[in-house]
């Protein structure tokens, strides 16, 4: 709600509803009980309006991460949004399959955007071959419900409602049929933007995500068919926390794009249902043009925003300098292990000025009393040991059992054993996943631990001819001769390390 007195582009200020009357009438009783402020306070103007529609049109809309164009008219119109809602198979991770259930085929289902004024009439399909009766529930909607009870609909039918878009900002839509948390948790859910009479400013990128949980029977990666597990979601125990509906939808070739020096624009939704999300990407400042959803200004500006289960916030920034920034629900174990990260790739050269990269690298020596790395360079038995021990066991745990899900067992270790070069080309630079080892997913990154090429040979050898593992010592002539030949792309690469493809 504005200040009074403030006028927004030619706002119109509605006439008083019955409903303002009755809370009229009780700050007038809060008065007469001894509450003066609320006696002395104007009854507070508001934005909403009813606007004169003109014509009708197709709700302006698009899938994630895209966003709908901004609207050219300066008039109100009435927009018609067309969804059907489908139970279906789809992907939540490679290799997993998860029963969504999707507003038109995507989870989330489609962005729209609309102009303040507008008259929303929403036609909701519910597919013969669905189960379950669904709804559509508009955060945007003034209305009992948002609109659930009014687009309640069972399979093999279809349903028609409208409401006025009469307050600006990004909103979720979501589906609120009992369970509510059971839809939503499937995938029914998604963004709508009310642009203000106006619009927008101009921003040169605008990109949504939508941020979710999905509670499955199976632990974060474990491969085939998966199910819903009530359990967990009673819990708020997700095994997966995603952008857009999946893990990596914005990763690898899915990153988002920008150059630097333009203004970037994020619409972000948490669609929960459980968790509130720090949404955050590493080296911007977020300058808070929403806060909450609505548009009104004067929001702090930040590097990290925290967003409610089924709350929003449009978040603009411009990214200075070229590189890879990481999009992250900054709950660092979710990013983590759970799914919530992905990319923007920042076209762009460096700038000095404002960020250097490393300048210098120097070892650092200020005494210690634990074994110091070159002195344990010297080739010899023990040396592995004492290099795991130090190095490796921080993450792989003392006797290499690793901790599920996060750091991959060095004992036992099949995917250890399988592959030599990848073992040495995975120790020589450090490793980001997606990889799986005894079963089980691990999507995280271990940094490049550092190493000469006596060092990994003797690292090496200790692990496959230890720990359970039953490979051959690992010479420094293998080690040598994989960084010779690699050309430095992923340690995972096919043939990589190799130089060609080996025979
Ligand atoms: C800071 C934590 C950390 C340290 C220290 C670390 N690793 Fe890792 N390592 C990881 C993580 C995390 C992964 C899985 C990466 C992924 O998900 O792709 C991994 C994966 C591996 C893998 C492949 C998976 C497997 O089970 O075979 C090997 C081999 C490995 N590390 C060896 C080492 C060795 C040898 C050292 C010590 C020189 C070491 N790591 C030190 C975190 C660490």
């Amino acid at each position: 709600m504005l200040p009074a007195g403030e006028n927004h582009g030619g706002t119109v200020t509605e006439p008083a509803l019955p409903g303002t009357l009755a809370l009229t009438a009780l700050l007038a009783l809060a008065g007469a009980t001894g509450c003066r402020s609320a006696e002395s306070s104007p009854r507070p103007t508001t934005t909403e309006s009813i606007d004169p529609i003109e014509g009708e049109e197709l709700a302006s809309q698009a899938i994630a991460p895209a966003v709908p164009a901004p609207l050219l008219r300066n008039h109100a119109t009435k927009v018609i949004l067309e969804v059907e809602v489908r139970e279906e198979r789809g992907t939540l991770a490679d290799g997993v399959e998860y029963p969504f259930w999707t507003y038109g085929g995507t989870a989330p289902g489609k962005m729209y955007r609309v102009r303040q004024g507008d008259l929303v009439e929403v036609h909701l399909h519910n597919h013969p071959d669905n189960a379950l009766a669904h709804d559509i529930d508009f955060d945007a909607a003034i209305g009992p419900g948002g609109g659930g009870d009014a687009s309640f609909v069972a399979p093999g039918y279809s349903t028609t409602f409208s409401w006025r878009a009469m307050r600006p900002g990004l909103f979720l839509y979501e589906c609120s049929a009992a369970p509510a948390g059971v839809h939503v948790a499937s995938g029914l859910f998604g963004l709508i933007l009310v642009e203000p009479r106006g619009g927008l400013p101009r921003a040169d990128r605008e990109y949504q995500i939508v941020q979710s949980e999905f509670y499955t029977e199976g632990r974060f990666g474990e491969r085939g068919p998966q199910r819903f597990s009530a359990e967990k979601a009673l819990k708020e125990q997700p095994e997966y926390v995603v952008f857009n509906g999946r893990v990596d939808s914005l990763a690898g070739s899915n990153a988002l794009k920008a150059r630097a020096g333009e203004r970037v624009r994020f619409y972000f939704g948490n669609a929960g249902p459980n968790l509130t999300s720090s949404f955050h990407v590493g080296g911007v400042i977020f300058d808070t043009l929403s806060g909450e959803g609505s548009l009104i200004p004067g929001q702090p500006d930040g590097p990290v925003k925290s967003v409610a289960a089924g709350g929003a916030a449009i978040l603009e920034f411009m990214p200075r300098v070229g590189g890879d920034y990481p999009i992250v629900d900054h709950a660092l174990f979710r990013s983590q292990n759970k799914g919530t990260t992905g990319t923007l790739r920042v076209e762009g050269a460096d700038d000095r000025m404002i960020f250097s990269g490393t300048t210098s690298q120097a070892v650092y020596s200020p005494g210690t009393t634990l074994p110091k790395l070159p002195e344990l360079g010297k080739v010899g038995s023990g040396t592995g040991a004492g290099i795991f021990a130090t190095v490796c066991a921080t993450c792989h745990q003392a006797s290499g059992q690793g901790i599920p899900r996060v750091f991959p067992p060095l004992r036992a270790s099949e995917f250890l054993v399988a592959d030599r070069a990848r073992a040495i080309r995975i120790v020589m630079s450090g490793l980001k996943g997606p990889i799986v080892v005894g079963g089980q997913t691990y999507s995280s990154t271990m940094p490049n631990p550092g190493l000469s090429d006596e060092q990994i040979a003797e690292v090496l050898t200790f692990e496959m001819t230890n720990l359970d593992n039953h490979g051959k010592p690992v010479l420094v002539d293998e080690v040598a001769r994989v960084r010779k030949t690699w050309d430095g792309t992923s340690p995972l690469a096919l043939g990589a390390g190799a130089g060609k493809p080996r025979r």
